[in-house]
């Protein structure tokens, strides 16, 4: 049975940043609310000209890059989205395949919130796994703010722009495996909390949706706090668990950025010290999928990493999506 080994990781944010006194200026917040209750200080934010796929290509040219791989020597693409470039389609995985130059390999989108990355990670194992393809390229990627509401102080402070991507490839050692264990949930009774209302085949985009800004986010986001912290400590110890590993053997966690006061609670419970709770919202606030692949590109790039540590990685958004990832790297 094959291992799954992680051969490169890259990242992209767009270049526009916007900082929390620039949104005091938008919406009725401050600097100080919003570092308080969030943890984020700037976002990056895509302008018109710039898309999913713009943001996708330059994560993977980067991880093929540091993968030291061709597109033409990848069998198969997997991006994690809700914010592809087209509503329907093509999907970003289609036009990854074109964009990297990679032969006529299988290629498709993943939607799963911002735990698109664990459940994408998840996909990428099963392939591997199965024998059925060697080297992979997974793409998480977002641009949620071009579906805020730049009115709605509850959202439009949260969410930025971003994308991480990975080269994963097969290999005959053990000790090259890199992913241990996953937990994966799902619970659409809770599809209300985090939600863009119209835009699909059950409430088309009309003028009265318009007038109601039900294109956009709308998050209860209370009720999404209490789910987050409900849910991240369990599915973390489950996946610890199935890779028969203990709290203590965590080297670093990288939990999905959505908001320091999630994070906190959840390395308070897993008894993790300040240098263990890798963090970078303050700069890119809450980028969905791209969140967790992006702060490893980031921890990779700025050597935190050794071989052998031990990556506690976890994500949870709408859906309600959940989950976790124990990496090894
Ligand atoms: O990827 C997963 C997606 N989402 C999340 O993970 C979000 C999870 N939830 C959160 O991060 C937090 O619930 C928020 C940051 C969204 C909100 O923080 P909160 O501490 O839960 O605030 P709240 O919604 O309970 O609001 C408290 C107060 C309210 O005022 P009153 O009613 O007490 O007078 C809000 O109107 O804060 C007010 N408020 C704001 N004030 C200044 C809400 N948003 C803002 C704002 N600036 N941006």
């Amino acid at each position: 049975m094959p291992y799954v080994s992680i051969k490169g990781t890259g990242s992209a944010v767009p270049d526009n940043i916007i900082s929390n006194h620039d949104l005091e200026k938008m919406v009725a917040t401050n600097d100080q609310w919003i570092r308080e209750r969030t943890g984020i200080i700037t976002r990056r934010v895509c302008d018109e000209k710039t898309s999913t796929f713009d943001l996708a290509i330059e994560a993977s040219k980067n991880a093929l890059d540091m993968s030291g791989y061709k597109g033409s020597d990848i069998d198969m693409i997997i991006v994690s989205t809700t914010t592809p470039d087209y509503p329907l389609f093509p999907s970003t995985g289609a036009l990854l395949q074109n964009g990297i130059g990679a032969d006529n390999i299988p290629a498709f989108d993943i939607s799963a919130a911002c735990t698109g990355y664990i459940y994408a990670l998840s996909s990428a194992y099963s392939f591997i796994h199965a024998g059925m393809y060697k080297r992979i390229l997974l793409v998480s990627v977002d641009c949620l703010t071009k579906f805020i509401d730049w009115t709605d102080r509850s959202t439009c402070i949260l969410f930025g722009d971003g994308a991480g991507a990975m080269v994963l490839e097969a290999s005959d050692n053990p000790d090259d495996e890199s992913l241990l264990a996953f937990d994966i949930h799902s619970d659409g009774s809770g599809k209300d909390l985090l939600i863009v209302p119209s835009g699909g085949t059950k409430t088309p985009i009309n003028e009265n949706e318009i007038k109601n800004k039900n294109q956009y986010i709308k998050m209860d986001g209370p009720g999404v706090f209490k789910f987050a912290v409900n849910v991240i400590v369990k599915s973390l110890t489950t996946a610890l668990h199935k890779a028969s590993l203990k709290k203590e053997d965590i080297s670093y966690f990288v939990p999905h950025q959505a908001n320091l006061r999630i994070i906190d609670y959840a390395a308070k419970k897993l008894k993790l010290s300040s240098d263990q709770v890798m963090i970078n919202l303050d700069k890119y606030g809450n980028t969905s999928s791209a969140s967790i692949p992006l702060l490893i590109d980031e921890i990779n790039r700025n050597n935190t990493l050794k071989k052998g540590d031990i990556i506690a990685a976890v994500g949870f958004g709408a859906g309600l999506t959940w989950g976790s990832a124990i990496i090894r790297w």
